[in-house]
């Protein structure tokens, strides 16, 4: 009896130590979430900014065709920084001050811009993939869901940047140019 005793205190609380440490992942994931998802907003506002800067530096240079593209990116990014404030406001959370401070991009330089284009939608993927797999780790399926078209995004983007720094590898940098216009 008193054995039986034992082993039935002994499992409780094996049982409260399991639940404790449930809660503690859970609190923490939980937090990493919110956090991920303030980081894709960031990387969201700064690529708006520095795409909407450049679509309008390739216009007034000439590059008419480029500039189209890169402007379209500009108002993908902007849908893409609204879903995550749905998301933050969904938690009830702030998301303020908010510090939009993207690195510097050169003008004038075709294949810098590109490459720069290129990290920002490599920075954006990572911080992605992390936001599903947090979300996943708590049963956040709604956020997980919600962040894989913003992932599918970035990975377009990847392929987009990288496919023009082929190009320009191969035509050389004269020739891209000339079919930006
Ligand atoms: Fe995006």
């Amino acid at each position: 009896m008193a054995n039986s005793i034992d082993k039935l205190l002994n499992n409780s609380q094996e049982i409260m130590e399991d639940k404790i440490e449930a809660q503690e992942v859970i609190g923490y994931t939980a937090d990493s979430v919110i956090e991920l998802l303030k980081k894709s907003l960031n990387i969201h506002w700064q690529q708006t900014t520095s795409l909407s800067a450049q679509a309008v530096h390739l216009d007034r240079w000439g590059y008419k065709k480029l500039a189209e593209v890169i402007k379209a990116d500009a108002e993908e990014e902007h849908k893409h920084a609204m879903i995550n404030l749905k998301r933050l406001e969904f938690f009830d959370v702030d998301y303020q001050p908010l510090i939009v401070s993207p690195p510097v991009w050169k003008r004038h330089d075709m294949v810098e811009m590109i490459k720069y284009n290129l990290d920002s939608v490599r920075e954006a993927s990572s911080a992605e993939r992390a936001t599903i797999v947090a979300a996943r780790a708590v049963g956040d399926e709604i956020t997980a869901n919600m962040m894989i078209p913003l992932l599918q995004g970035s990975e377009d983007g990847i392929e987009l940047y990288e496919s023009y720094l082929k190009l320009i590898e191969q035509m050389g940098l004269d020739n891209f140019l000339s079919i930006q216009v």
